[in-house]
């Protein structure tokens, strides 16, 4: 039998915390929502942090949301799998999963200032003797050495604009006080703590776990150094968010979040890693992190702990790609304003994998398009275009394009040792073969024409309608 629901899961609960701004821009709402459509499973019985929450978590990735009610050694509950998928990304936003681009767009190009609020829920408890071993921190992989934070959005300013950046890094205990941040060195976040350290300072840096999905979603944009990502999540949510200053560091913080680490990243002090998971689903060495140093721990008093299960899983997955997706977006948009959707695949675990989707596109905008999007995106290594009917996210109908809209001699594009990311799976020396396909249909290529043979558009919607009425009809086109 299920033990006794959690207050903030309780419709009684809801009616206590449902109102206040730090209760609004908290996950608690989105943990009820997936509790509401049967997509939360609660795990009352006591579950080990080495491994095992893991392995949890890994067979759960195309199912529901998992909630640990009692994990070894911590008093705190944690929860995962929480924004596995753009259908769960699109209920926490609000919307429909169609909107997710045009959404994220939008908050770039409009974004929300943040607001500095006086109280906050995620200070109600302060650890300052040692922050990290108050925290149920799992270790993962099997040949990962420590145990790792993978949902911590990381603060930090520019220490020279004092621009805000926010985006997430793994961070890996060390002891009570300490932990390295793997971060890659073209992010923002690795260029602004060299940035420090070339002064002699340590760089101040909050850790954020389970804030608003938002601005999860808003940190893993890629933007110009000193554009600040929380303000595209103010955007995102509809209203500014809601900092509350730090106790330890000269940083402010999100009052809804769950629970906040304060500290400082020294770039002067390497710490040698060993083998990491990456987004890929396989390990790489990539050498030393960076050295953090943690002062204080404030938290909720009934905190949960976000886990993001890192690899290749959907969380992980689609958390990096929608945002990335709506950022080609908006590069590819400023070129070609006919561009409508840009999908980031599993296949390509959300970063390396693109298809571009483009209304009637017109000769040459497939091969710009491309371009476009190798410019905007190192990661990338595979762009598809296809026309404006063919679903981007449909990776059947991507590929039914692919086999018969295109003249390979004519329509695929090989770009020899162009340069991308250390975490590319086949990199050499800083460098990949990069492949664009035009899929779209060209008309002059067949004498019979590109239609596709089907009954007639009105006579098509008319059945529609009749078969809605009969059935649920998920499987209806
Ligand atoms: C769940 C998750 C974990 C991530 N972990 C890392 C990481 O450990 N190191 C890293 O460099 N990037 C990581 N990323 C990617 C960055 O957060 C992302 O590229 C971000 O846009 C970088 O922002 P910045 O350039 O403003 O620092 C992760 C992304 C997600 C969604």
């Amino acid at each position: 039998m299920l033990a006794p629901l959690p207050p903030f899961l309780s419709n009684a609960g809801r009616r206590l915390w449902g109102n206040a701004v730090e209760d609004r821009q908290s996950i608690r709402p989105f943990l009820a929502m997936l509790q509401d459509r049967g997509e939360l499973l609660r795990i009352a019985e006591p579950v080990d942090p080495l491994f095992e929450l893991s392995a949890f978590l890994s067979l759960a990735d195309r199912g529901p949301a998992l909630l640990f009610d009692q994990v070894e050694g911590s008093p705190l509950r944690v929860a995962g799998n929480l924004l596995a998928g753009r259908d769960r990304i699109a209920a926490a936003l609000g919307i429909l999963p169609g909107e997710i681009a045009a959404t994220i767009h939008r908050a770039i190009r409009e974004p929300i200032a943040p607001i500095v609020a006086n109280h906050a829920a995620v200070q109600a408890v302060v650890e300052r003797h040692r922050p990290l071993d108050a925290l149920p921190i799992p270790t993962f992989f099997e040949h990962e050495q420590r145990p790792y934070i993978t949902a911590g959005v990381i603060l930090a300013r520019d220490p020279e604009s004092g621009r805000g950046n926010a985006s997430f890094a793994r961070v890996g205990k060390l002891d009570g006080r300490t932990a390295l941040v793997g971060i890659a060195p073209n992010h923002h976040l690795a260029q602004l703590s060299r940035k420090a350290a070339a002064r002699g300072e340590p760089l101040p840096i909050a850790v954020v776990l389970g804030a608003h999905p938002a601005i999860q979603l808003a940190a893993c944009l890629y933007l110009g150094l000193g554009d600040d990502e929380l303000h595209c999540a103010g955007r995102l949510l509809g209203e500014p968010v809601e900092l509350v200053p730090a106790f330890t560091i000269d940083l402010a913080v999100p009052a809804g979040a769950e629970i906040v680490l304060e500290g400082t990243l020294d770039a002067a002090d390497p710490v040698p890693e060993g083998l990491i998971s990456e987004y890929h689903g396989m390990y790489e060495d990539y050498g030393p992190g960076i050295r953090a140093t943690f002062s204080a721990m404030t938290r909720r008093h009934d905190a949960i702990l976000q886990v993001i299960e890192p690899g290749y899983h959907r969380e992980h997955i689609y958390l990096g790609a929608l945002p990335i997706g709506a950022g080609l977006l908006h590069a590819i948009g400023a070129v070609l304003p006919n561009v409508r959707d840009v999908a980031v695949t599993e296949a390509g675990a959300g970063r390396t994998d693109i298809v571009v989707q483009i209304d009637a596109p017109r000769p040459g905008q497939a091969r710009r398009a491309i371009h476009a999007a190798f410019a905007a995106v190192s990661m990338v290594k595979r762009v598809t275009v296809v026309d404006g009917d063919i679903d981007p996210w449909d990776p059947i109908m991507v590929d039914w394009a692919r086999c018969n809209r295109m003249k390979l001699e004519r329509d695929l594009i090989l770009l020899p040792h162009s340069g991308t990311d250390r975490s590319e799976p086949m990199e050499e020396s800083g460098l990949v073969t990069k492949i664009g396909m035009d899929a779209t249909a060209k008309p002059g290529d067949r004498a019979e024409g590109v239609a596709r043979a089907l009954p007639p558009a009105a006579v098509l919607e008319r059945a529609r309608a009749k078969l809605r009425a009969l059935t649920a009809g998920a499987w209806l086109a």
